[in-house]
Order: structure tokens, then sequence, then C-alpha cells
């Protein structure tokens, strides 16, 4: 089978590659069966720290790299729980932010009162959970905390308070478990740093 590449894309990401895949440019960062583990720990976390609020926590997901996180986190919750989810994206399809941020589609349910959790795949400049975070704040929850499975500092230019954090990675680009390159790679059950 021949790869037909993009302009842009690093070496390796072909178009019409088979599902399921590593481009031949990924390397492996987190195995599958540790993001289990660590997720498993979050839910836990998160049970505890909600244990006692008298209404079902409701999730705000952020579409669409945070959905296979947020069913994991799902249902490793011991205590109720609703779903929501937000639309937002400061990425075009390429590898670096562009600073801007979307927001296509807003929570359906009031939040007024409610304990909120906003639940991302990666913070990295910070932009996307502050601009969601700001947003979900002026439906007058009744708190708000933020979950994210990946942490990557290193460019972050908005100061954001992550609650509930998987892990800390390098500055690498990555993929699998939820996150996408161009729309791809999200059905990986572990995750890749492209180089
Ligand atoms: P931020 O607004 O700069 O914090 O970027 C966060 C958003 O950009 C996330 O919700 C992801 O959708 C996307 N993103 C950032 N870094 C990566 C990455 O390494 N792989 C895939 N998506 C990413
Ligand atoms: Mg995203």
């Amino acid at each position: 089978m021949h790869e037909t590449l993009i302009a842009g894309r690093p070496p390796g990401v072909a178009i019409g590659a088979p599902k399921g895949s590593i481009p031949p440019s990924a390397r492996a960062m987190i195995a599958s069966a540790r993001i289990a583990r660590r997720v498993r720990e979050l839910g836990r976390q998160v049970s505890e720290i909600y244990a006692d609020i008298d209404t079902p926590l409701v999730l705000v997901v952020i579409l669409k790299g945070a959905t296979v996180f947020a069913a994991d986190l799902l249902r490793s919750l011991s205590i109720p729980a609703e779903l929501e989810f937000v639309s937002a994206a400061s990425y075009g399809s390429g590898t670096s932010s562009t600073g801007r941020v979307r927001l296509a589609h807003m929570v359906e349910g009031p939040l007024v009162g409610r304990h909120v959790l906003l639940v991302e795949d990666i913070v990295d400049s910070g932009r996307t959970v502050d601009a969601v975070a700001k947003r979900i704040r002026r439906l007058g929850p009744a708190s708000l905390r933020i979950a994210a499975l990946l942490d990557r500092p290193a460019r972050r230019a908005v100061d954001v308070k992550i609650d509930f954090c998987g892990f800390v990675i390098p500055d690498r680009f990555v993929i699998g478990y939820g996150l996408d390159y161009a729309g791809l790679y999200r059905e990986l059950p572990g995750i890749y740093s492209l180089r």
C-alpha cells in the first residue's frame, strides 16, 4: 500500500492507513494498561471529593478529544453523574496552537447550582479549558473543577489549575486514546508521540 502524504504532516503519517495502525513516526509514550490504572485512580479521587454532594455530578466533556477519557472516567466513578458536552477548538489541522478558541456547542442542561467537572484530554496553552471554564462559570454552577488526562506545561500561556491530572508529559505532540492528528488515530488504545 502506498502512502499519500499531506503537506505539513510529519513524515509517515499517511492518509488511508488501516484503522488502528500506528504511524511509523510515532513512539509509544503511555501504554493502555497504565492509562487504565491511572483513570481508575482518578475516578476514585473524584468520587471521594464529591462523595457528599446532593445532586449528581455533571461531567462537561470537551469534544472531541476528551470523549475516550470521559467514557472511562465516568465508568470509574462510584457516584451518580450526568454527561454534557461542549465543543471547543483551538487547533486547525496542524500541531501547534493557533491561539484562538472557538466554542461551537454549549451544554444543553442548566448548570445553576450544579457541581461541574470539566473533562479535557490535554491542557497545552491552557486557552481551551480557560475559555470553557469562563463560560461555564457564567452559568452559576455550585462548583467547577477541571480533570485533564494530560498536562503539557511547556507551552502554557494561560494559568490553569488542573484539579485531577492523569500524566504530565514533555513537549511532544501526542496521538491516541481520543487524541487526534488531523482527525486520525483517536482509536489507538495507548498514547504515542509524533517526532
Ligand atoms: P490548548 O487550548 O492550547 O490548551 O489546547 C488544548 C486542545 O488542543 C486540546 O483540547 C486538544 O484537542 C488539542 N491538543 C493540544 N495538544 C494536542 C496534542 O498533542 N495532540 C492532540 N491534540 C492536542
Ligand atoms: Mg480538544
